[in-house]
């Protein structure tokens, strides 16, 4: 009788040991970040000669972009020249006139969005002059570019989705601001949302506007749907500045409604929102990471190497319980402490 009770103990025991090691080991999954700073260059190709690549992103001096370039440059080294582009508004046109404009100057690559269809015969162009093009952040997978390193976006869209069917108790009437209506990667975070809830009619999606990425019109889009709809109660922000402008109306106009928010993107702001629960998740693109893989793999280009075409970068749901994780691995990525 003793012994079986001993054999009892002794599996209970092996199974909570296995549960705690398979939970850390996904835990810790997500960014592989243990710190491997000195190993960063360790696998990157030294090239002969300097080589210019230009990044031409949809708005220059954004704040998410900023931090996608700060990746790009800790991977370009002194070997790689980087140009950093982007219109001062979010404009294709502008956008596509700046690629065209560095294949009339012979750069040695491009790294670019592939906003919409516009992108296509462009990227093809600078294919056909031998520049290569890698896409980040938003593909073009119609066009002849190289490869793309980003976040799967409709995968994004489903996370989004799944979230908040399993942390809002319906009804929901939806709000929705979108960066613009013209992206690829906005039309595919939105669908993956939609996707998400199709079967759930306790979700209704009222209304849908866009924002150009821009805060303030993100907050001005906010205030004018909250005030024309006062039955939303749930509000998906799909670019990086949409959910701390939705955060700001609600704040100034209307205090007094409960609001559940979900969003895109560390920016500062949006974290501490996060901390001082006015928003409820944001999804985390590993920005960084995208600039950092982007020239890594432009490395191998010039190299001769061959080169994989798609690169999805990971996303993480960041909401209160997740933070203490978020902000220990933030600092080791930004270290430089991955591959
Ligand atoms: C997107 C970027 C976009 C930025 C704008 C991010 O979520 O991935 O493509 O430029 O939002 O705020």
């Amino acid at each position: 009788m003793k012994l079986k009770f001993r054999f009892v103990y002794m599996l209970i025991f092996l199974g909570l040991a296995i549960g705690v090691f398979f939970l850390s080991k996904s835990f810790y999954q997500f960014w592989d970040l243990t710190d491997r700073s000195d190993e960063v260059y360790s696998e990157d190709v030294i090239l002969d000669e300097q080589k210019q690549v230009v990044f031409i992103t949809e708005k220059a001096g954004h704040p998410y972009w900023e931090v996608v370039l700060k990746g790009a440059k800790l991977a370009a080294g002194d070997e790689i020249w980087l140009d950093y582009q982007g219109p001062s508004q979010s404009s294709p046109e502008e956008h596509t006139k700046l690629i065209e404009r560095a294949i009339a100057s012979n750069v040695d690559g491009i790294i670019t969005q592939g906003l919409d269809e516009s992108f296509i015969p462009v990227i093809n162009k600078a294919i056909d002059a031998n520049i290569p093009v890698i896409t980040i952040d938003t593909d073009a997978p119609q066009s002849n570019r190289i490869a793309f390193v980003g976040t799967d976006n409709y995968a994004a869209g489903l996370q989004v989705g799944n979230y908040v069917k399993r942390n809002f108790t319906g009804p929901a009437k939806i709000g929705i601001i979108s960066g613009n209506y013209y992206g690829g990667h906005m039309q595919l975070r939105i669908k993956g949302f939609k996707d998400a809830l199709k079967d759930h009619y306790d979700f209704q999606i009222v209304s849908t506007v866009n924002s150009q990425i821009n805060k303030l019109e993100a907050a001005h889009q906010a205030y004018k749907m909250l005030k024309e709809n006062p039955e939303i109660n749930l509000m998906f922000g799909v670019s990086a500045l949409d959910a701390p402008g939705i955060t700001s109306a609600i704040e100034k106009s209307f205090p007094e409604r409960e609001i559940f928010i979900i969003g895109f993107d560390d920016m500062p702001e949006s974290v501490e929102m996060v901390e001082k629960g006015q928003i409820q998740a944001i999804v985390v693109q590993r920005s960084f990471h995208m600039g950092y893989k982007s020239v890594q793999l432009m490395r191998k280009v010039f190299n001769g190497e061959p080169i994989t075409p798609i690169h999805y970068t990971d996303t993480f749901i960041l909401e209160k319980s997740t933070l203490t994780y978020y902000f220990r691995q933030k600092e080791a990525e930004e270290r430089g402490g991955f591959r």
